[in-house]
């Protein structure tokens, strides 16, 4: 039926059928192909399919701890990473170690100070004033951490968490009983005796902040925040678990 040079004209005619078949069904699976694309393009794309997808998970980043025990990934994803994700306003980028290294080198305490408290274009807490001071700290350990630092995060829980918001007195008793005593129980190296009336009295005159303040930063023998290494708040409730008991 046919040589080396070409085909004969009947199977010229089957190949040509072929082909035309072939072009028919690739156009006909591009078309349906194209159509349907432009669909789901058009719902992924709308502001409220967005919002939808997005939802669920920025609820559960900050839903699943209580105030107070969000880890430093938690608190990144819910806030800082709206600046620090892509290097905003010359933020220092997560993860780029090169970005870091200037901020790194100030060391722990700075660099927690200037989160607490603000520095130039980068506002208090991340303007989120609502986190506890502890979750601003790992914050900081889980974003130095990632760009090559050797942060430890304060630890959840202890005495401090939901329960300090739930109920001071009982975290201050706590902390009282696990740390305090052992100075205030029996006023070691002139420490104001926990009940005694007078001994508190003469200490309260400034008022309670200001006692607060000195006792954070230490006085004498009392080492700072008596050596208590949670937060803020927690120290406050044990010195007013102390006072409360000695009035
Ligand atoms: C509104 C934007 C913004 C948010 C939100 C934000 N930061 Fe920043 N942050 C900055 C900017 C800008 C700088 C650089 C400041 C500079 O060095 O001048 C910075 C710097 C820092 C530094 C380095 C400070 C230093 O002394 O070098 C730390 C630590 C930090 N941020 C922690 C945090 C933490 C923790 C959060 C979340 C709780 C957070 N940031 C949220 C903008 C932000
Ligand atoms: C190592 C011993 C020691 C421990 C532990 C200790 N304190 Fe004290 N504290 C002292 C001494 C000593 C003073 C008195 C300092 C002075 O007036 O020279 C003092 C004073 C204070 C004062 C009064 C500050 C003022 O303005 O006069 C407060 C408040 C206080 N301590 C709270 C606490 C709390 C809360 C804890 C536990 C978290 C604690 N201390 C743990 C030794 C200690």
């Amino acid at each position: 039926m046919s040589d080396e040079n070409g085909m004969a004209p009947g199977q010229v005619i089957k190949v040509l059928a072929g082909v035309t078949v072939f072009i028919v069904v690739a156009i006909w699976l591009l078309a349906k192909l194209a159509t349907s694309g432009f669909n789901v393009d058009a719902e992924v794309m709308t502001k409220e399919a967005v919002a939808a997808r997005l939802k669920p998970v920025g609820l559960s980043v900050v839903s699943d701890a209580p105030p107070g025990m969000r880890n430093g990934e938690q608190v990144f994803k819910a806030i800082c990473i709206s600046c620090h994700g892509t290097g905003l306003a010359g933020s220092p980028k997560f993860g780029d170690a090169a970005a870091w290294a200037p901020h790194l080198a100030k060391g722990w305490d700075t660099l927690v100070d200037h989160a607490l408290k603000g520095f130039n274009a980068m506002p208090a807490k991340g303007g989120s004033p609502d986190l506890t001071d502890d979750e601003v700290k790992r914050a900081v350990a889980y974003m130095g951490n990632a760009a090559g630092a050797k942060f430890t995060e304060p630890p959840l829980g202890g005495a401090g968490g939901a329960a300090a918001v739930a109920d001071p007195a009982v975290v201050g008793k706590k902390i009282y009983e696990s740390l305090c005593i052992t100075c205030h129980a029996a006023g070691v190296a002139g420490a104001p005796k926990f009940g005694d009336k007078a001994a508190w009295a003469i200490r309260l005159k400034p008022g309670l902040d200001e006692v607060i303040k000195i006792a954070t930063k230490g006085l004498n023998a009392m080492p700072p925040k008596g050596g208590y290494t949670g937060s803020d708040a927690e120290f406050r409730a044990a010195v007013e678990y102390m006072v409360n008991n000695s009035k």
